[in-house]
């Protein structure tokens, strides 16, 4: 086997607030811990000591205190930390990473309904992630009905999760944008019904990953 087909894979959960996203990490693991597989879950933002200290810079305090670029900036450099200290190391010894968010909410959030376009987010996060971008990324999605009651439903009690129903429904519309662009390692996935049937259609769609 080459050195190559020694590296673990690494796989993105992505969507809005409120899909059952935290839910879908912890099953998906399982499954995949069921194949034999050492799997690591992680977060965003997060998932290293610094990383952990920006996300609290991040999402706690009042929504002036970052404009949309420092934003941005922010989550890149905890992403380029989460790379080095976690993600990496993992990969390279051959275990899979299971991250709950990564660079797809940078591009839906700080990219598409922040306003900085999805294009200048990528290029910021591409100097700190370098080669270890995801193997697939999956996106969980609802239908618009579900989606407004979601809205409503979650009271968003950070300052990005707080921001307005507008600023939620560009999120969704971005994640479908990327989506369509990246179509190999972006895929959308249905957020609906039983928690049992979702995590099917995961396993499902990185079919293709498995050893
Ligand atoms: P979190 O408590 O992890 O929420 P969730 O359960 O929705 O994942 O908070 C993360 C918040 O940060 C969430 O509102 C999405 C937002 N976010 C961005 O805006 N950009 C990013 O790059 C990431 C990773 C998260």
């Amino acid at each position: 086997m080459t050195a190559k087909g020694n590296r673990g894979r690494f796989i993105s959960l992505e969507g809005g607030e409120g899909a059952g996203k935290s839910t879908q990490v912890k099953a998906l693991a399982m499954a995949l811990r069921e194949r034999g597989l050492e799997v690591i879950e992680t977060r965003e933002p997060g998932g290293s000591e610094g990383a952990e200290l920006i996300r609290g810079l991040l999402l706690d305090g009042p929504e002036e205190r970052w404009g949309a670029e420092a934003e941005a900036l922010l989550f890149a450099a905890a992403r380029s930390d989460h790379v080095e200290k976690t993600i990496r190391p993992a990969l390279e010894a051959g275990r899979w990473i299971l991250s709950d968010r990564f660079i797809d909410s940078s591009l839906a959030y700080q990219g598409g309904a922040g306003g900085l376009g999805i294009e200048a987010v990528r290029e910021i996060n591409a100097f700190g992630i370098g080669d270890d971008f995801p193997d697939r990324s999956l996106v969980l999605v609802l239908d618009e009905g579900a989606e407004r009651a979601r809205a409503r439903d979650t009271s968003g009690s950070d300052r990005i999760g707080g921001r307005d129903a507008a600023y939620h429904h560009k999120v969704e519309l971005a994640f479908r944008l990327i989506a369509a662009e990246e179509p190999e390692r972006v895929k959308l996935i249905d957020a609906s019904g039983e928690p049992a049937d979702v995590t099917r259609r995961l396993l499902d769609a990185i079919q293709d990953l498995l050893p």
